[in-house]
């Protein structure tokens, strides 16, 4: 241990009021220089094994054993106050990067890219889209191209859509916008139990506001039934929200027959449609949709720029006033890089659609054929049938999702996981615990494939999640 070390150890033991003994020195004299060598903190086990630690001991020797043990001496863990982090260490030999959370975000694409290096150095577009002068006229015929692109991938009216920052804005938007029409005699909203927070919070708000949600519960599979939301319906029903493609489990809901059922009873029919647009087929106009929300940092552009369908006639309050950019329901000057960006992109979503659902439905049965293989006793949370082609969630019997998570992330393989710390804890993901999973039971992962990804990276994570696996079984013995 340096002198920093040392004098940070003392100041932890002041702190916490620890009076630190031989014991204690040993222990973290040992974490040190593991951590030196390996730039990883050592297992409960490999502990035990050179000290003779039990975690029980380390429990009772530091005030938050082992994450007191790693951080005293400076090792980075990934959330204070949660014990369950240890993390395998497996030596790889042709070390790669995997990319497999596609779901959270993607990059920005070659194609998209290059376009955007053109408008940031000002070749062209730098205008202002509501100025008369040429450099504006430029930068409004972008945007209306992008308008035109993401229109043609739903087949609705250039003039049917508006730009927003990002995907949560256009839930905001469609949500609040409907509602603020009621704000004197309030009503009724149904949505799911599992919808992104975007949604949840903005029903949730609106409910502190005095509007009545249902939050319709998902079946086994994870899906909404139809027949739910008919028998949610209610004389002063305002909306319903359901999403088109769940951001954990991938599963694709029955939104034509919800659409259906609420274009029957006249009901404004929201569908948060961010893990599906480019992805899979939407038909707003034949489907019944009212409003349906995209983002562009799903579809290889960049974070900070979404859009909302809004079907012709629908009175929707606006979020931001001012202006009459966006058909006068978006205020502000637009984001133009970005929503040119969003336009090509949905533009190349489009083509490739059909090709790379059936390349990622492909690649997936290579994954599950060998997680059957290692991992026999794995669950797979929401059902194969109806699931988008690049999402798989996997539960891990008697293992920490924090952990398995960090461990792949040492071998270059990024992935989410339920929940920061799912496996026993109260954290564990909402969605999953509405399949009825027993999350203490399983550590929940979620892998989401994309553009790049290969048979070589399924191969890369297979070879080594099986010793990943074990060592992180053995040290919870
Ligand atoms: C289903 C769903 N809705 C909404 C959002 C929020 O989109 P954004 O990150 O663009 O705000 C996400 C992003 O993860 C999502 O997956």
């Amino acid at each position: 241990m340096n002198n920093l070390t040392k004098t940070m150890v003392n100041r932890m033991s002041r702190v916490t009021n620890t009076h630190l003994t031989d014991r204690h020195n040993e222990l973290l004299e040992y974490v040190c220089s593991y951590y030196e060598e390996h730039r990883v903190g050592p297992l409960y086990q490999n502990i035990k094994r050179v000290t003779g630690a039990t975690k029980e001991e380390i429990d009772s020797l530091f005030p938050y054993g082992l994450v007191s043990l790693y951080t005293w001496v400076g090792i980075p863990i990934q959330s204070a106050g949660s014990p369950c982090k240890p993390m395998a260490a497996v030596k790889v030999d042709n070390f790669r990067e995997v990319y497999f959370d596609h779901n959270a975000t993607t990059f920005v694409r070659d194609e998209v890219k290059s376009c955007l290096v053109k408008y940031y150095s000002g070749e062209y577009g730098f205008g202002n889209p509501s100025s008369s002068n040429n450099v504006g006229k430029n930068a409004y015929n972008i945007i209306h191209t992008a308008h035109a692109r993401i229109a043609d991938l739903l087949k609705v009216d250039v003039e049917d859509i508006i730009f927003t920052g990002c995907g949560s804005e256009s839930n905001n938007m469609a949500i609040k916008g409907i509602a603020f029409n009621h704000l004197k005699d309030k009503g009724h909203i149904i949505t799911s139990n599992v919808e992104h927070p975007a949604v949840l919070e903005s029903v949730q708000f609106l409910e502190e506001l005095g509007f009545d949600v249902t939050y319709l519960e998902v079946d086994s599979d994870g899906r909404i039934l139809p027949q739910a939301v008919k028998e949610s319906l209610r004389k002063d029903t305002i909306l319903v929200s359901i999403m088109a493609v769940n951001n954990e489990i991938g599963m694709i809901n029955p939104i034509k027959d919800i659409g259906a059922i609420c274009r029957e009873a006249k009901v404004p029919f929201m569908v948060d449609a961010i893990q599906g647009f480019g992805k899979i087929k939407l038909r707003p106009k034949e489907w019944g949709i009212s409003l349906l929300s995209m983002s562009g940092h799903k579809i290889y552009a960049p974070k900070g720029v979404g859009a909302l369908y809004v079907e012709k006639g629908l009175q929707l309050a606006p979020l931001i006033h001012g202006g009459s950019q966006e058909f006068g329901k978006r205020a502000g000057t637009e984001n133009v890089g970005s929503i040119m960006a969003f336009g090509l992109a949905a533009e190349l979503a489009k083509k490739e659609m059909d090709s790379e659902a059936q390349r990622l439905t492909e690649l997936r049965s290579i994954f599950l054929d060998e997680l059957r293989r290692i991992e026999p006793a794995a669950i797979i949370n929401g059902s194969l049938e109806n699931r988008i082609p690049n999402n798989i969630n996997v539960g891990f019997p008697g293992i920490d999702s924090g952990s398995l998570l960090l461990s792949l992330n040492l071998i270059g393989v990024y992935v989410s996981a339920g929940s920061a710390c799912s496996a026993g804890s109260s954290e564990a993901s909402y969605v999953i615990k509405a399949l009825g999973v027993d999350t203490d039971r399983y550590g929940i992962i979620r892998f989401s494939f994309g553009l790049p990804n290969t048979i070589e990276d399924v191969k890369y994570l297979f070879k080594y999640l099986p010793p990943i696996l074990e060592q992180l079984r053995l040290d919870q013995k």
